[in-house]
């Protein structure tokens, strides 16, 4: 093939017509892509969880396309850019799929994101990316993103934990110890609160936009480009709306710190309501003020045990940790999560 028979077309996620196209080109470039490196357990989005957040996240502006070879969509292309803060950075996601590799088509969709990013007034271009487990494993991003100046800014892991629908009782056995460590050192201090976004929406507004904003300064960013995300009660509110657009059921267990009324830690974990035998470990924050009281380890186990027993179906939890992370990479291994595969943001600054 040559590259001169590319189309790259931009999508208007409102049209249907064009919604079908992305749903083509998302299965034979994202999820093919995903499932090179992982098989049936990608746990890569959906294209409709894509398309639903591209339709109600207000906190972005969103660009999305596709690269058609013949009219057949065998490419995917997005940038995303935060409209309350990093305001210098562009999120890109690029991917063709694994039949129309080597042929110029990634050089051409990155030249043109590229264009859009400098049109735009912004300079930094940041982009996720998956990688094979094992570090000296060829894999489709590396040369690629190093042949076009970009370069590995914070080096994370995937983990997964894998429970077994033949004991369902596997799961409490290997919880029950660590929950009894870390209840000992809650004290009185410290008490646990566990609630659904779509059973009690809106609890905690004011401080849950705090802790997502320490969440954007505490965890590691390594060396990439970033600066901390504005937060407020109106931003969590419609986040829980988009959530609940993608068909996410959410779970939050935070930490009450009795004496200053605060919520000083929390963890979440959403499931996809319609598939759920996937559920994904999202953010998980302990203030520094309030660590070394086995917070962390209090409410990943209570939060994993409260979205098991709503849905028994969950055989798969995935979670993403910087690399260098070995505090909660401690807390992931106690609780059974087992590496499976690599991820890194790969940054570029335009010039
Ligand atoms: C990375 C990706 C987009 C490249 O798409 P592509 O259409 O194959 O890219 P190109 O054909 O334009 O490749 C350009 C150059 O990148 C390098 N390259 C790309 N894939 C490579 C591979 N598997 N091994 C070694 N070099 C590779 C080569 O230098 C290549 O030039 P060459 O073919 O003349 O040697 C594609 O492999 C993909 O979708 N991977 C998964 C998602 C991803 O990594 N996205 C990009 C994140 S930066």
């Amino acid at each position: 093939m040559l590259t001169s028979d590319l189309t790259i077309a931009e999508l208007d996620v409102d049209r249907e017509e064009d919604a079908a196209l992305y749903r083509r080109a998302h299965d034979a470039a994202d999820v093919a892509s995903a499932k090179l490196l992982l098989g049936e357990r990608h746990g890569a989005r959906t294209a409709d969880e894509i398309l639903a957040w591209v339709r109600t996240d207000a906190a972005h502006d969103k660009r999305l396309g596709v690269g058609l070879v013949d009219g057949e969509p065998v490419a995917t292309w997005g940038l995303t850019y935060s409209l309350h803060d990093n305001l210098d950075v562009a999120d890109l996601g690029l991917s063709v799929a694994p039949a129309h590799r080597r042929q110029g088509v990634g050089t051409r969709l990155l030249a043109h994101a590229e264009a859009l990013v400098r049109e735009s007034g912004r300079s930094v271009v940041q982009v996720w990316e998956l990688l094979p487990a094992d570090e000296g494993a060829q894999d489709p991003t590396t040369a690629f993103a190093t042949r076009h100046g970009y370069r590995s800014t914070l080096p994370s892991l995937r983990s997964d934990l894998e429970l077994d629908p033949d004991d369902p009782e596997a799961l409490d056995r290997a919880l029950a110890p660590l929950v009894a460590e870390a209840g000992e050192h809650l004290g009185d201090d410290y008490r646990l609160l566990t609630w659904w976004w779509d059973r009690e929406p809106h609890a905690w507004l004011e401080e849950r936009a705090h802790l997502n904003r320490r969440m954007s300064t505490d965890a590691p960013t390594g060396d990439m480009t970033s600066e901390e995300q504005r937060w407020d009660a109106d931003r969590v509110r419609a986040w829980e709306g988009t959530a609940a657009a993608q068909g996410r059921a959410v779970v939050d267990t935070a930490v009450l710190h009795v004496p200053s009324g605060r919520l000083v830690a929390f963890t979440q974990i959403g499931v996809p309501s319609g598939a759920a035998e996937h559920a994904y470990q999202w953010n998980t924050l302990v203030l520094r003020e309030h660590r070394g009281h086995r917070l962390g380890m209090a409410i990943k186990a209570a939060n994993l045990r409260a979205a098991v027993e709503r849905f028994p179906q969950v055989r798969r939890i995935t979670t993403y940790n910087a690399a260098s992370n070995a505090p909660m990479l401690r807390v992931n291994v106690a609780m059974g999560f087992r590496p499976v595969a690599r991820e890194t943001c790969w940054e570029k600054t335009l010039g």
